[in-house]
Parts: C-alpha cells; sequence; structure tokens
C-alpha cells in the first residue's frame, strides 16, 4: 500500500508539475491576446514602403507582434476536458470546504484530507489539482482519476511550513469534466514552545555550546535565542534574550537565578556579562562585536531595565568579572 502510493505520488509530482506548467502558460497569454510568433515582420508591418532590400543579416528578433484575434495552439493538458466554470453541488459532495489544523511545538508538515463522494449518477473525472503554494502537495493518484457514480474518494493535502509562522491559508483547486472546486487548508504554526524540548536535546544543546559558545545564535538555534530578540528593548529584551535561559522553568542547573545573586552588581556587572559572556560556560557573549545578536542600544536598554529590576545585594561584595575574549573590532576600545 505504502509503495503503491510512493509510487503514485512520484508519477503525479511529475504529471502536476506539466499541467500545472501548461496551465500557467496558457493563463499568462490569456491575459495578454493571444501570441502568433514571426520572427521577420513584413515590410508594411515595419513602417516602410516596398520595394526594400531584404534586411541586413543579423537583425534584432521580433518577438509576437499582437495580433488579436488568432488561436493560441491548445496544450495537450489531458486527455479529459476540465469543464469551465463551478463544480455543481449536486454532482461531488465534500465533508468540508476548509480543513484546518495546528501544528505541535517543531512540526513542520501538516496533513489534512478532503474526503468526497460522488452522488451524480455518471462518472466524474478528476483532471487535474492545482494548489496556490509549492508548499502545499495533494497527494492523489495518477490523473486523469475516474470516480465512478457513487463511489467514494479522498485528497489528502500535505501543508510544508518550514519556516512559516502564524495562520497560512492554501487553496487546492480540483479541477474535472464537470467544473471545478476551490478548497481551503489552513494550518496554525504555534510560537517556539519552551517546553518543546527533550532532555536529549538539552544535552546536545549543551554540549554545541561548549564546544562553541556562541553556537546558540547560529542556524536552528536562532528561530528560538535570536528571532525574539530582534527589534526588542528593555525588559521584553530581557524576557526573550536572557529569560529563555534564566528564567525557565527546566533549565539546567548552571544557569543562576539572576535574582537571587549572592554579591553586589552595578551596570558595570550587567554589561560586562551581556557584553562578553563568560568563557567556558553556557552563558554567550550578545555584543555585535562578539557575533551575538545585541546592538550597543539594546545591551544599554537591558542594563538600564537589569539595574532598577534586580537590585544590587545592599552591603555584599562585588564580583570579579569573566575575563574578556579580545576582538578585532572590540580589541582597541577594550571591548565597550
Ligand atoms: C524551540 C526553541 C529552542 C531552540 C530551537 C533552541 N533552544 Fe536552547 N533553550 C530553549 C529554552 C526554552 C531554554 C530553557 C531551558 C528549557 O526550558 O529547556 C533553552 C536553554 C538553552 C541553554 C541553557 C542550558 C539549559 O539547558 O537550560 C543552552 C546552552 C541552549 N539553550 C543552547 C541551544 C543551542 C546550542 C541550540 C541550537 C542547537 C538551541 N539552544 C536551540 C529554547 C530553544
Ligand atoms: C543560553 C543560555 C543563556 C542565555 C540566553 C543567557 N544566559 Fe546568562 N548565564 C548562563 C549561564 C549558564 C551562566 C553561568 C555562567 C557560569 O558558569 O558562571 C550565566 C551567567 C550569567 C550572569 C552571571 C551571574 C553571576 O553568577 O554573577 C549574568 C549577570 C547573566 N548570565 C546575565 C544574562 C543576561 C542579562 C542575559 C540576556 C542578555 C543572559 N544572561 C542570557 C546562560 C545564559
Amino acid at each position: 500500500m505504502k509503495k503503491r502510493f510512493v509510487l503514485a505520488w512520484t508519477v503525479l509530482v511529475s504529471a502536476v508539475w506539466q499541467v500545472e506548467t501548461a496551465a500557467l502558460a496558457q493563463a499568462t497569454f490569456a491575459g495578454s491576446n493571444p501570441p502568433s510568433i514571426r520572427l521577420i515582420p513584413t515590410p508594411s508591418e515595419v513602417g516602410l514602403s516596398a520595394p526594400q532590400p531584404p534586411p541586413p543579416a543579423p537583425r534584432p528578433i521580433q518577438v509576437r507582434p499582437l495580433q488579436p484575434g488568432a488561436a493560441f495552439p491548445n496544450f495537450p493538458v489531458t486527455p479529459v476536458a476540465t469543464a469551465p466554470g463551478p463544480l455543481p453541488p449536486d454532482i461531488i459532495v465534500w465533508d468540508e470546504d476548509l480543513k484546518e489544523s495546528t501544528l505541535a511545538p517543531g512540526e513542520v508538515h501538516s496533513l489534512l484530507t478532503f474526503n468526497f463522494t460522488n452522488v451524480s449518477s455518471s462518472d466524474v473525472t478528476i483532471t487535474h489539482v492545482q494548489t496556490s503554494c509549492g508548499c502545499t502537495t495533494p497527494r492523489l493518484p495518477q490523473m486523469p482519476w475516474k470516480v465512478a457514480a457513487g463511489r467514494h474518494g479522498e485528497i489528502p493535502v500535505v501543508m510544508n511550513m518550514a519556516g512559516r509562522s502564524g495562520t497560512i491559508f492554501k487553496t487546492v483547486t480540483v479541477n474535472t469534466d464537470k467544473g471545478w472546486k476551490m478548497l481551503t487548508v489552513k494550518t496554525t504554526i504555534p510560537p517556539a514552545s519552551p517546553t518543546a524540548m527533550t532532555a536529549n536535546e538539552r544535552l546536545r544543546n549543551q554540549q554545541l555550546v561548549l564546544a562553541d559558545r556562541q553556537a546558540v545564535f547560529k542556524g536552528d538555534c536562532a528561530r528560538c535565542h535570536v528571532e525574539p530578540v530582534i527589534g526588542k528593548m528593555g525588559k521584553d529584551l530581557y524576557t526573550a534574550a536572557c529569560g529563555i535561559c534564566h528564567e525557565a522553568e527546566h533549565r539546567a542547573e548552571m544557569v543562576p537565578d539572576l535574582t537571587a545573586l549572592n554579591h553586589a552588581t552595578s551596570a558595570e556587572y550587567w554589561r560586562h556579562w551581556i557584553t562578553h559572556g563568560k568563557v567556558g560556560s553556557l552563558m554567550p557573549a550578545f555584543a555585535h562585536a562578539q557575533g551575538g545578536p545585541l546592538s550597543e542600544a539594546q545591551i544599554t536598554s537591558l542594563v538600564d531595565y537589569l539595574v532598577k529590576a534586580m537590585p544590587s545585594k545592599p552591603g555584599a561584595a562585588s564580583p570579579s568579572l569573566p575575563a574578556v575574549v579580545p576582538t578585532k573590532a572590540s580589541a582597541p576600545s577594550g571591548g565597550r
């Protein structure tokens, strides 16, 4: 069953591609006047009076002078003609016109299946199925697909939502010899969730950071550790950039609680930790100059917020600050 499905799928992908390409070409030409291809214009067309010597050898190619009313050659789309106009409701009954799904955190594919029944007394042939996005793919048997009177069928539709967020609508147009039907798929992609990680993923992430302390800002890690900080300032920035580790319920035990530090803090202290992080630990360096995601203005807004929100412990000693890794950009000015 699975093998047959995969085979049918492979055949279909190429079939749908051809059909869609042909349909697109037709649609494109339908908007303008149908072309007829004539490379060399007649003298009267270029506004010259006959007789004229033959044009000099390398002439610019004149593409498709418009000929209103000329017929455009038909593409051999499918052996079965698609009827124009919508499919009347008494021919095929659909379980729903709109199907919805919500992806679980970390999921990128949604599968939605439309069920239909041919309630008419004759065969209906599905000629081709189009979608409004390359990210949305119907899984179909080979086209044309004849559905006998009284028979049931399904059209599974896969949406690939990698890199998308929010709520996304796409359409699926089912073309038949009795007319076309538009179906809609809707998928909601939840924002990255703090509970999305397994213990194994966290261990792997921690090891990655120990090998490269800025790894947390790269590749897929950026989805949760960089993207949410873009454009934020102050408290919101703290929540997105720092809270993800420091306020997390399931955080690793080496991630300290910044609200319960047992030493004194200062603007200088916050700025130093944010800018440089700590080599050999899981605390990354956030400054642009260190390859981090934060601008100086963002760091300043964080420092201002932290000085007020997390007051220094009265009377406690100042901690020593972690060593600074010199960078090309920061070395001459001491890193700030
Ligand atoms: C889906 C969002 C998400 C992605 C993607 C992600 N992280 Fe995290 N990261 C978190 C959250 C949330 C925490 C807080 C701990 C927790 O809740 O598991 C965290 C915590 C951490 C910590 C602190 C140690 C700990 O486990 O508490 C490190 C280090 C880390 N991530 C590194 C990485 C690296 C490296 C990558 C990429 C390989 C990465 N993260 C990808 C969400 C993410
Ligand atoms: C990837 C997880 C992660 C993120 C994101 C993160 N930290 Fe840290 N942070 C740590 C870890 C782990 C330590 C402990 C370092 C060590 O071993 O001393 C730490 C230590 C610190 C310390 C030192 C605390 C002390 O003991 O004096 C400060 C201050 C700090 N972080 C502030 C921040 C701020 C502000 C942000 C946001 C800009 C931030 N951190 C983002 C993981 C993180």
